[in-house]
Parts: structure tokens; sequence; C-alpha cells
């Protein structure tokens, strides 16, 4: 897997790119079939509060899923991309988060538009779809450029694109209507994004039956983000044996 210094540019500028999945066909066959094994047990398990649900999903998958996480050419990619040699994992995530989604209550399942970060945040992540998400399974939508904005002025912007839309009484709490910049990203299995959160993103609606699985994973540069590093303790406790190198990756030692 070569990044090109034109896919680095890309991401800089529009916060994304595409590439060929690096985990190959039959990766995202073992990481599908080690997911169903584990789904029921992991729905059924109450978790310490404030761990993330989807990161303990992809920890209790184990072994498998942490060495995607440490292939020598993804790291080296993302230290491209982050221009630090000293990169962790701050984040990660397995399952279908549509479900979560909608259990506020919201009318449909989608995920409003938001940024995790901003443009002091550096970040870069890769998300590989189990399932197919196009366009009727509630597919990503970024803002391209919006990374490097100010928070406020694109919420800003969004809101005045939402009253657009004519269907308010009241000031929405949450945006979702299209922007005219935005990009729908249909993720197949075969590709793999690379993008960074702190781009403003949002989903569309999920109107397709079935599940619309992903795996994704955070890396960035030292001081960055270590949100589940207590899920990481918890669902794998002979962590503490890891080398140091190891350790230092998952952002368990600073
Ligand atoms: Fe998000």
């Amino acid at each position: 897997m070569e990044i090109t210094e034109a896919q680095i540019k890309h991401f800089e500028r529009n916060g994304f790119f595409l590439l060929p999945n690096p985990l190959g066909a039959d990766g995202v066959r073992q990481v599908d079939f080690r997911q169903q094994e584990i789904e029921a047990e992991w729905e059924r398990t109450e978790f310490p509060q404030g761990f993330n649900r989807g990161a303990c999903q992809f920890l209790m998958a184990g072994e498998l899923l942490l060495h995607m996480v440490e292939r020598p050419e993804i790291l080296d990619a993302a230290r491209r991309i982050l221009g630090d040699d000293d990169i962790h994992v701050g984040a990660c995530g397995l399952g279908d988060a549509s479900k979560t989604v909608s259990a506020d209550g919201r009318p449909q399942r989608q995920v409003h538009w938001h940024a995790d970060g901003g443009p002091d945040v550096q970040q870069v992540s890769l998300r590989t779809a189990l399932d197919r998400h196009d366009s009727s399974n509630a597919p990503l939508r970024v803002l391209p450029g919006s990374q490097h904005r100010e928070r406020e002025e694109v919420a800003a912007e969004l809101l005045q694109l939402e009253l657009a839309t004519g269907t308010h009484d009241e000031l929405p709490e949450l945006c979702f209507a299209r922007h005219p910049h935005e990009v729908e990203v249909i993720l197949d299995p075969r590709w793999t994004l690379v993008w960074t959160p702190s781009c403003w993103h949002a989903t569309g609606v999920k109107t397709a039956a079935g599940p619309r699985r992903a795996m994704a994973w955070n890396y960035y540069p030292s001081g960055g983000r270590t949100r589940d590093v207590e899920a990481l303790k918890y669902l794998i406790p002979s962590w503490s044996d890891w080398p140091q190198k190891r350790q230092r990756l998952w952002g368990l030692v600073g």
C-alpha cells in the first residue's frame, strides 16, 4: 500500500481520500466472521460507565483487529499524514453504530452534522465498511475542507441550510440538510476511507434493511486523544505484558 503525495495533499485540503482496502478481501472476511462471532456476547454485556461500546466491541474482537491496526505499512502512512513519528491509536470502533444513533428517539436512523475535533486537532481515521454503505444504507457525508474552518462558522452555515428546508417550527438542535459542497461517500468493503473526523460529517438516512457494520480506528500525534485506553486495559488485561513499543502505540504509556 503506497500512499502518494497526491493522496496526502487531497487529505490536507479536503479531509479525506480513498485507497484500496489494505485488509484485502480475505481480511474483511475474517473481520466479518469474527464480528458475528462476538456480537451476541457484546450485546448482552454491560461495560463500565464511560466506555465507548463500539470500542468495546473492537477490543473484544481481539488480536485479529489489533494486528490490522499495527500493520507497518498502515503505520507508515499515518505517520506521513500526521507528520509525526510518535503516533498512537486513540480511538477505535466496530459494529453497527446506526443502531445506537436512533436510540434518542430521532425520527430517522441518521447521524446529524458534527465534527469530532476541529482545526486544532490532528488525527487520521481509517474506516472500512463490512457491509456496503450505499445511499440507502446511511453513507457518511463529509464537507471537504471544513476541518480548517472555525467550528462556530460551519455550525451557523449548516443551521441556515437546515432552516432553508422550511420544515421547522422552531430552531432545530440538530442539522441534517444537504450542503451544496458535501461529498456522500459510498463506501464499499473493497475500499478504505482515510479521513479526519475534524472534518464536518453526517450520514444519510438508513432506509435499507440489514446491517451497516464498519470497523474504524484513529491515529493521533503525540499528546493527542486517548479515548479508549481504559476500555483496552479492561478488555485486554494482558496489555501489561506487551512490549513497551506496543504499549506506546496504543497510548498506554506516554
Ligand atoms: Fe463523528
